[in-house]
């Protein structure tokens, strides 16, 4: 069958002048997602697809991620098999360039949420390095952090993912953030937890989630969309999820695939860049 593939790389205030750079990013991760679920391993995709986006210093994940309150990097990423509902998630890891990757590989584990320094002793156990964590850290992210510690307020968007249908009709999601600016050491967000950035169902759909973390757990987001699937549209589906999300006080967005292999996205912010392919075409926009 033909694949379904969604790409995202964070909600919020994104400046129009880099629409076209992070759409660009995007049309490279979504071809790398197309690939691995063309050849039916919707799990290989998303992980390929975030991997892109970590990758670049554009979005707030990997290179390019957000600095804590002490000036560290400190990341989260999900990996989730809506097939076998296996899930793989780390927390507050400094060490590693692609967290994905990583929590890929906790998924294959005994566990399904490892964090800060166990994290990163499995990912050498696992084959792989630690980076420098300053190899992380961007011009434009150091000024955004100098500039949330003067005004004492931090941007509480960013973020990246990808949901997916295979070849196979099997469904995953995948999702990787350096968390909000200026936040507290040790702080995790909705990113690693499953249901809350993240999640994956067979027979219904995968999400990935973007935008004020605290809220998307509260509201169990990614859970409260996918679930929806059983009595709404897709769309409606998102929607109602975002609402919960904003009826506690947060902001965000989110992508879905369904189980027919159809692409879906909302946010209630003033940008989302996506890139989609499935069978009804593609596309690339930041704004819905
Ligand atoms: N949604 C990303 C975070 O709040 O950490």
């Amino acid at each position: 069958m033909t694949p379904a593939v969604i790409v995202h790389g964070g909600a919020g205030a994104v400046p129009e002048e880099e629409f076209a750079a992070r759409l660009e990013v995007l049309s490279r991760a979504r071809l790398a997602a197309w690939e691995a679920a063309a050849a039916g391993d919707a799990v290989a995709a998303v992980v390929a697809a975030v991997t892109v986006l970590e990758d670049s210093p554009l979005f707030n994940a990997g290179v390019g991620s957000a600095l804590n309150r002490e000036g560290f990097v400190e990341m989260d990423a999900a990996v989730m098999d809506g097939e076998t509902r296996a899930c793989g998630g780390v927390a507050a890891v400094r060490d590693v360039r692609n967290p994905v990757q990583l929590a890929r590989e906790v998924m294959d584990s005994e566990h399904v949420l490892l964090a800060g320094e166990g994290a990163s002793r499995f990912a050498r156990e696992r084959g792989i390095p630690a980076c420098d964590p300053a190899s992380l850290v961007t011009r434009r992210q150091l000024e955004r952090w100098r500039r949330a510690r003067r005004r004492g307020d931090g941007e509480k968007a960013g973020t990246v993912g990808a949901a997916v249908m295979d070849s196979r009709g099997r469904l995953a999601a995948a999702t990787s953030t350096g968390g909000m600016v200026d936040k507290r050491p040790g702080r995790v967000g909705d990113t690693p937890l499953p249901g809350a950035g993240n999640y994956a169902e067979a027979g219904l759909g995968a999400a990935s989630g973007t935008g004020y973390g605290e809220y998307f757990v509260r509201a169990l987001a990614t859970y409260r969309a996918v679930s929806a699937l059983r009595q709404h549209q897709p769309q409606r589906a998102l929607e109602l999820a975002i609402a919960e999300v904003a009826a506690l006080g947060g902001h965000g967005g989110m992508i879905l695939v369904d189980a027919a292999g159809r692409s879906w996205w909302h946010h209630d912010t003033a940008a989302m860049c996506v890139a989609w392919r499935d069978a009804a075409g593609e596309g690339a926009s930041c704004r819905r």
